[in-house]
């Protein structure tokens, strides 16, 4: 295929515009170092429409993340087939995200093979909010088996992951999401679900686990302050959206481990995810036409694990 048509694409039309529109673009080209991957399913998260890079190239396609089709290579890409089915986390590209028919994907970018049994639309799903869930786990690796964890967002895209993985780890859980999403949370494997709405909740975590848990992970933004009391002395607490964090009684506050390399991890989970084993939490796959709806679902921050985009 030549690079010389277009393609469909939700794009920022131009520098400091706030909308995002569905428009037609040029199929990007490749460099040497890039893949050209035919995409077939995005996900849809809340950094979408604003993660820019300050050298973007206008009208510039939005998204993160997606799974598709290798269409090409560049000449020093290794370890890479057209035709391979792969996702990918592609983020701050001057050339475009993956909202469009094609994306073009540095090698040295979070790439994988799908495993077998998987599909384009769980694909899409899976690395940006796997890749998040297990950096934070790492980060607490020094919780014993049989500790206990609170996650601040249980129920949206990282906490159904993160639910799922600390209980693979023998972890205790409590989370928090509004009581609508309870039985959910509790399906997932925490032992103890609360309403974040409740101005009670600290203080039914604390009568769970007395003296505090050993760990938080706050996922929303705002929430390491609001649960720094459910945490024990000494224990600790990731923040997930960037909180400003002030230490007391010895809790060891931290960030997301951006070095942190997790793939393998991640290919567990997508193979375990393809086996059964692990739930993934797909609220609802909108067609590519409907992504603007997609976006303003997931920017009120209410979604049930992930939203996907899927093209024709
Ligand atoms: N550091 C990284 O690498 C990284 C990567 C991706 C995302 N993030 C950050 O992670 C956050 C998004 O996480 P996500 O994708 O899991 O979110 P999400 O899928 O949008 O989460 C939505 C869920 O969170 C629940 N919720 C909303 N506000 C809450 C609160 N105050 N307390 C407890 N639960 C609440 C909602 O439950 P109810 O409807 O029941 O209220 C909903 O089910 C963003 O702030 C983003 O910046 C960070």
């Amino acid at each position: 295929m030549e690079n010389t048509h277009d393609m469909k694409a939700f794009v920022i039309p131009q520098p400091g515009a706030h909308t995002v529109e569905l428009t037609e673009v040029p199929v990007p080209k490749i460099d040497d170092d890039e893949l050209l991957v035919r995409v077939q399913a995005m996900g849809v998260g809340i950094h979408d429409s604003y993660f820019l890079p300050s050298d973007a190239k206008y009208p510039y396609p939005i998204g993160i993340e997606a799974a598709g089709v290798i269409e090409k290579i560049g000449s020093r890409v290794v370890g890479h087939q057209p035709g391979n089915r792969v996702v990918f986390v592609s983020s701050m590209q001057p050339k475009g995200g993956t909202w469009a028919d094609y994306a073009a994907v540095k090698a040295a970018s979070l790439i994988m093979p799908i495993p077998t049994g998987l599909g384009f639309i769980e694909a899409a799903a899976i690395p940006v909010a796997g890749n998040t869930a297990l950096k934070a786990l790492r980060a607490l690796a020094d919780v014993p088996t049989g500790g206990s964890l609170f996650i601040a967002g249980g129920s949206g895209a990282i906490g159904t992951f993160a639910i799922q993985l600390a209980r693979k780890r023998g972890w205790r859980i409590a989370a928090s999401a509004s009581e609508v999403n309870h039985d959910y949370m509790l399906s997932l494997g925490a032992h103890k679900a609360v309403d974040y709405h409740d101005p009670q909740w600290r203080k039914q975590v604390l009568q769970w686990m007395p003296g505090g848990v050993d760990a938080v992970m706050a996922v929303q933004p705002g929430t390491s302050a609001e649960s720094l009391p459910v945490v024990k002395d000494g224990g600790s607490l990731i923040s997930v959206s960037g909180d400003a964090l002030v230490a007391e009684r010895g809790v060891r506050m931290m960030g997301i481990p951006y070095e942190v390399n997790v793939m393998d991890e991640l290919m567990q989970l997508m193979k375990q995810i393809a086996a059964g084993e692990m739930h993934l939490g797909l609220e609802q796959v909108y067609p590519f036409d409907d992504a603007l709806a997609a976006l303003a679902k997931v920017q009120t921050r209410r979604a049930r694990g992930k939203l996907v985009l899927q093209r024709e």
